[in-house]
């Protein structure tokens, strides 16, 4: 079995911890962000800077993995046979490789710009992203228990 690197499962593993954070803190930034609309007097409190920087770190950590994919440095699909499974797989990955760049990029423009669309964006690919992730763990469960092969286990330390 070829294995994820252990910084490739560290980069996985935190880009997971650090996208729960992004949903279950409460940051108030939709508040603030308000404020700043409607041209009121705001405070950027820690936990709205918190979530600026957690989103820019979670940028980072997703253009590592789609550089090492792209060189070739992540170990290839790990197929069962059937073509439409893995291009499904592709899809959803990729998918999330795009939302979660696109999410702190819509957020900063929303941010910096006081852009009521990338607002929007930001706020659409929310649940895009939700159903994605679902997906994604719904797929690996059903690796581990139902195929019992060992996709899940390389992507673990
Ligand atoms: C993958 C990274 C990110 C995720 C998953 C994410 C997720 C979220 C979530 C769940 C909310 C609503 C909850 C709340 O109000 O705290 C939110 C709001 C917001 N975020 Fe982010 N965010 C990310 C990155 C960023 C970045 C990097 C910025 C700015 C530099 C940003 C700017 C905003 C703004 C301005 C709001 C309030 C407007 C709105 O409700 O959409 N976000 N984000």
């Amino acid at each position: 079995m070829e294995k994820y690197s252990k910084l490739q499962v560290f980069l996985h593993w935190a880009t997971f911890i650090l996208v729960l954070f992004q949903f279950l803190s409460p940051s108030g930034i939709g508040e603030v962000f308000k404020l700043r609309l409607e041209n009121k007097d705001f405070e950027v409190g820690a936990l709205v800077s918190l979530h600026m920087a957690v989103g820019t770190l979670i940028i980072l950590f997703i253009f590592s993995r789609v550089w090492m994919r792209l060189s070739g440095l992540e170990p290839q699909y790990q197929s069962n046979g059937q073509r439409s499974l893995k291009i499904l797989a592709r899809i959803v990955q990729f998918s999330m490789y795009g939302v979660l760049l696109l999410l702190p990029i819509t957020g900063g423009i929303a941010w910096f710009q006081l852009s009521i669309d990338a607002r929007n964006i930001h706020e659409f690919l929310r649940p895009v992203l939700l159903v994605l992730v679902l997906i994604h763990v719904l797929a690996s469960l059903f690796h581990h228990f139902v195929q019992k092969n060992s996709i899940f286990k390389r992507m673990w330390f």
